[in-house]
């Protein structure tokens, strides 16, 4: 089964909910940073974000039900600090790959690790996914930090998106010495 997802996980700062298409200012305000985008393509900068965000919409459409993009709002706020996304790995690893971007002016917040904990509870929980993976550039030390921090696993070397990175694998089964692994309860969405 396909289709966009339609769920709102609640964090104790966060909501992360869809991305659509009346977030543009946000989505570009994340998206048209070349600090943020340079991880990802360091030639992407978008300069469309009315016509990226359809792209991203209809791409999430495609993706297996439950899998997508979610715009991370600061519920106190209401600000678009960020996005996360749980998707098919595109290229050269296989899996459900996490994803997490935030804004520059609120990097060291701990939202990455906030936000990217809710979609791995919610991935595992509720997808039942046994096993995601992270693509993190090699010089990405911030982004390694988190991946390490919600428990996953640096699995060596690849190449994604034509740049060296490193992949990063979290699993069920490799949780030590649990049959039925299941977050705290402080850190379900
Ligand atoms: C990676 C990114 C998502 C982290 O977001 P964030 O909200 O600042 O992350 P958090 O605050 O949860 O944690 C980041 C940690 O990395 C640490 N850190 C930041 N820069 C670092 C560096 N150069 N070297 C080592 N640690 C670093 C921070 O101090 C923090 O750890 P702390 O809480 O112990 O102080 C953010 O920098 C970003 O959006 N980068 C661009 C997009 C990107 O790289 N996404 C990841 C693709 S895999």
């Amino acid at each position: 089964m396909k289709g966009r997802i339609n769920n709102t996980l609640e964090t104790r700062r966060l909501e992360l909910r869809p991305w659509t298409q009346e977030d543009v200012a946000g989505f570009h305000r994340l998206w048209g940073d070349p600090a943020v985008v340079w991880w990802r393509s360091p030639t992407g900068c978008i300069d469309d974000a009315a016509q990226e965000l359809v792209g991203i919409l209809t791409r999430c459409d495609a993706m297996p039900a439950g899998h997508g993009w979610w715009c991370v709002r600061e519920r106190e706020t209401d600000e678009i600090v960020g996005n996360v996304m749980l998707q098919p790995v595109v290229g050269d690893a296989e899996g459900v790959e996490l994803g997490y971007h935030i804004v520059a002016d609120r990097w060291g917040e701990g939202f990455a690790t906030e936000a990217a904990r809710a979609l791995l509870n919610y991935g595992s929980l509720v997808l039942g996914l046994r096993r995601i993976v992270a693509l993190v550039h090699v010089d990405n030390a911030a982004s390694a930090v988190v991946a390490e921090r919600l428990g996953f696993e640096d699995d060596g070397p690849i190449t994604h998106a034509e740049l060296p990175h490193r992949l990063f694998v979290w699993t069920v089964d490799g949780r030590a010495g649990v049959d039925h692994w299941e977050p705290p309860e402080s850190d379900w969405p």
